[in-house]
């Protein structure tokens, strides 16, 4: 494996950590007087207790040494109780053991996908990906280069052989490797497909083969569609240390808090932590601590219960959305089934303008869905269409089927 400053791009390499940050370990240890940090003092702060009620009825209580924690500064990787916390969650859904040294909460996945190109990514480089693609990935990414080497994705997720072909052929022809494989492994945004187990073991195989890095983007891992377990992440089937995987809280907790997690190799996760003491320091403490009362007061069972309640509604709604475009569209309109997350991408006959629908008919049908060239690195996938199932009643999801079928008939109608 290349050593890591050889990965860094420019701007991260020799980053030195905040001298007075590296301090903040020290300061828990029994009987030390700091005269150090610049804190402010706990007695200050506005806070007497801070009481949270969930639905059910439970309900947890901020107060004395643990409202103060919520309240103060605290570590750039995470907070030390919803860090442990997070090892056990992540043990038990995973299989995989992290320590606090291979873990740093975020605000939300969507940091982890802009560190991961600030880390890594000169303007001259390149990211590999599959298209479709998740648009606020692609926008992370276009912070820092507009290189892509994009392959298909299938119903089967990313066409891994196209990649190892493409990869290939840049190996061969002397050309600069992309940096790192961005993949969402379950319930793809838009795609609505995952990724097949013997396909991330090939993905392993190509990163091993051209020396790459693996962006594990996963935040639909357990809004599962179809009461099974969730397949083997990339990360657990790593035996080389070249994942760096992202969870996320805001499809099964609450959005916007903004929580979710990075994981992976020590020496990664130390840029991570880097990244954050230069950029906000950490995420928000009082949010962990909320994130940290719930899960510890519920236990780790009744969480994973709560969650598969909900991937209960979004079943239904899923399959209103499946039996509406069997009966309202045409049937050159194809699209994937997915058995996770909140998405389905419609792809209709090559000739029709999905950007062009949306401008001129949405207004009047009144039936809104993302056009494809959104989801694309070069303006492609213009006859393709993303619907998302999560914020409608099966009704509206019938109608708006109803609606979308409209829309399909008269653009075919249009261009013959
Ligand atoms: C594929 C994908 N990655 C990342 C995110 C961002 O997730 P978070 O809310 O955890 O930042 C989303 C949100 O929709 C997503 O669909």
């Amino acid at each position: 494996m290349r050593d890591l400053e050889s990965r860094l791009a420019a701007r991260a390499r020799g980053k030195e950590p905040s001298p007075i940050r590296e301090l903040v370990r020290y300061m828990g240890i029994d009987g030390m007087i700091s005269l150090g940090g610049g804190y402010p003092n706990p007695d200050t702060f506005v806070f007497d207790r801070i009481d949270v009620r969930f639905k059910g009825g439970e309900s947890v209580a901020l107060q004395g040494s643990e409202l103060i924690t919520a309240s103060q500064y605290g570590p750039s990787n995470a907070h030390a109780a919803l860090g442990r916390e997070l090892i056990q969650w992540h043990q038990e859904k995973d299989g995989v053991e992290l320590d606090p040294s291979r873990l740093v909460v975020l605000n939300g996945c969507q940091e982890g996908l802009y560190i991961a190109a600030y880390l890594f990514t000169d303007e001259d480089d390149s990211i590999a990906l599959s298209e479709p693609a998740y648009p606020g990935a692609l926008s992370a990414f276009k912070s820092f280069t507009r290189n892509f080497v994009s392959v298909p994705l299938d119903e089967r997720g990313m066409v891994t052989v196209a990649l190892e072909g493409e990869l290939d052929r840049m190996a061969a022809e002397g050309e600069k490797l992309p940096k790192f494989i961005y993949t969402v492994p379950n319930g793809h945004n838009p795609g609505g497909v995952a990724l097949a187990t013997e396909r991330k073991e090939h993905l392993l195989r190509i990163a091993a083969e051209h020396d790459l890095l693996i962006l594990e983007d996963d935040p639909y891992q357990l809004v599962r569609l179809d009461d099974s377990d969730p397949p083997p992440t990339i990360q657990s089937m790593d035996s080389e240390g070249r994942v760096i995987r992202l969870d996320s809280f805001s499809k099964v907790f609450a959005p916007g808090l903004r929580i979710g997690y990075a994981s992976g190799p020590e020496e990664l996760m130390r840029q991570f932590v880097l990244f954050k003491q230069s950029s906000n320091l950490h995420t928000s403490m009082f949010i962990q601590a909320v994130l940290q009362k719930y899960m510890t007061k519920m236990g780790h069972d009744a969480f994973h219960a709560h969650i598969k309640d909900n991937c209960a509604f979004y079943r239904r709604n899923r399959d209103a959305m499946v039996d509406a475009a069997h009966e309202f569209l045409p049937h050159d309109v194809t699209y994937n089934v997915p058995n996770e997350g909140m998405f389905i991408w419609f792809v209709l006959p090559k000739s029709c303008d999905a950007k062009r629908m949306i401008d001129e008919q949405c207004e009047d049908l009144k039936v809104l869905l993302v056009p494809g060239s959104a989801f694309s690195t070069k303006g492609a996938l213009k006859h393709c269409m993303r619907a998302s199932f999560s914020m409608v009643t099966p009704q509206e999801i019938r109608e708006g089927m109803k609606r979308f079928g409209e829309m399909v008939a008269n653009e075919m109608a249009r261009v013959g």
